[in-house]
């Protein structure tokens, strides 16, 4: 890789991400019943019809990723806490499912991994998404009695709290674009969704707050987006695009408010009331998350539903998922949050990663293309530290290969390859690169 750790700031934090329903295995230890096991039986939402219920198997084979976290030189694991293993109605406490998460992060600090927690990564409770799921509001005080069952149980260890992951993945893409679950395409769930994924997050920081709990945050996923061409109805398309995608959430959060161009079409189809949840939304974080995977290449759709978007990858070199590589997006996001959104508040860059079709040969998994990939990204990281943008780690999505949603367990985000037949884990030429750049101080 081209860079080493001793071009970073002292206390740069090198780690890895994953989420428990796409590796821990949701069929044993006490877990309930999530919208993502429905979503997947039903036709033709996922690849092969793939659910979690074994996944890697992390469950019972998490000391062996710990070691795997521990021997690649990071310093930090981002993981999740699902809601469904906690509670498995989304309401009564399993206490099989507290210890398990209770020995997890023990395990961490065994091995002086600092845990980064994320309270919500998309397994919600079937029995709160028969009652609406997102589209009811009743689910964020649920959410905020999860966040206090699972804080009073781990929060003296955690070095980070994150309230949910990828606001906009749990509401546009799953109630609009309907690619996740519940897999719904309506416009009134979709606002209400929006709306109340960001009260959510207000409620649980409430009670992180009331606590005295330090370094709460979220996590939002950004995609770089351009116009196709210069014409006007190209450049409103990107305008409404980045709207909807790049600034709902964080506007939210941190001015209280959301775009005009995104309100002009879901203005209509939001709760009563919205605006009196805006200032519990917008109460301080203390970092935030950024998500970046992509560009977007966006033009108008005039005959098609608003917001009359089209979207197309850039023509540059794609990954396994078909999503074009462009570092220069993620330094682009890194200095708009900060000069345009959190100022000198810490930033991460959560998740950052590519899916290759990567197999094993004589014990061994080659990706250059995932190395390049690495190094190019943690580059643009460094660049838009030297561009002002107080950015304090680096997360690779992800550790392992894994549940990868509606596409099941084709697609292989791992730096470690696991075979879903025996699930061996095997670390692929990536890991070992990484592993490398991360220990050279000069
Ligand atoms: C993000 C998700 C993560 C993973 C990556 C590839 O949107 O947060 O769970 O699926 O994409």
């Amino acid at each position: 890789m081209d860079f080493k750790r001793g071009d970073f700031p002292d206390g740069f934090i090198f780690g890895a991400a994953t989420a428990a329903y796409q590796i821990e295995g949701h069929s044993f230890g006490g877990a309930g019943p999530t919208h993502w096991d429905t979503f997947a039986a039903g036709p033709g939402n996922v690849v092969r019809a793939e659910d979690g219920a074994i996944a890697c198997d992390h469950y019972h084979r998490y000391a062996e990723d710990l070691d795997l976290l521990k021997n690649g030189n990071f310093d930090a694991y981002r993981f999740s806490t699902s809601w469904a293993r906690v509670m498995p109605d989304g309401r009564t406490v399993n206490t099989e499912g507290l210890d398990y998460y209770d020995r997890l992060v023990d395990a961490m600090l065994e091995r002086g991994l600092k845990p980064f927690q994320t309270l919500y990564h998309w397994e919600l409770p079937s029995a709160l998404a028969d009652k609406g799921g997102w589209m009811n509001r009743d689910t964020c005080d649920a959410f905020a009695d999860f966040t206090d069952v699972i804080t009073d149980r781990i929060g003296d260890r955690v070095a980070s709290i994150a309230t949910i992951n990828e606001p906009w993945c749990v509401s546009y893409l799953s109630h609009f674009i309907g690619h996740h679950a519940p897999g719904l395409r309506d416009i009134r769930a979709t606002a209400r969704a929006m709306h109340h994924i960001n009260l959510a997050h207000g409620r649980a920081m409430t009670r992180l707050r009331g606590k005295g709990m330090k370094n709460c945050g979220i996590v939002l996923n950004f995609a770089h987006t351009e116009a196709r061409d210069d014409s006007p109805p190209a450049i409103r398309a990107a305008t409404i695009s980045d709207a909807i995608a790049n600034r709902w959430f964080i506007e939210a959060i941190t001015k209280g408010k959301y775009p005009a161009e995104a309100l002009e079409g879901l203005a209509q189809h939001m709760p009563a009331g919205w605006e009196d949840d805006m200032a519990e939304i917008s109460q301080p974080i203390d970092f935030l998350g950024v998500n970046y995977y992509t560009r977007s290449i966006v033009a108008a759709d005039p005959g098609g539903v608003w917001p009359h978007v089209a979207a197309s990858e850039g023509p540059g070199e794609k990954t396994q998922m078909g999503w074009e590589i462009f570092p220069k997006g993620l330094h682009g996001f890194l200095t708009r949050m900060a000069q345009e959104y959190v100022a000198d508040m810490p930033l991460y860059v959560t998740e950052n990663g590519m899916a290759w079709d990567d197999t094993v040969a004589d014990g061994a998994v080659a990706d250059p293309v995932r190395t390049k990939f690495v190094s190019d990204h943690i580059l643009a990281t460094r660049q838009a530290i030297a561009d002002g943008a107080n950015v304090r780690g680096f997360f690779y999505w992800s550790l392992l290969d894994n549940y990868e949603w509606a596409f099941g367990y084709e697609k292989r985000f791992g730096m470690v390859h696991v075979d879903f037949e025996t699930l061996k884990r095997t670390p692929k030429a990536s890991y070992h690169a990484l592993k490398e750049a991360i220990k050279r101080e000069d």
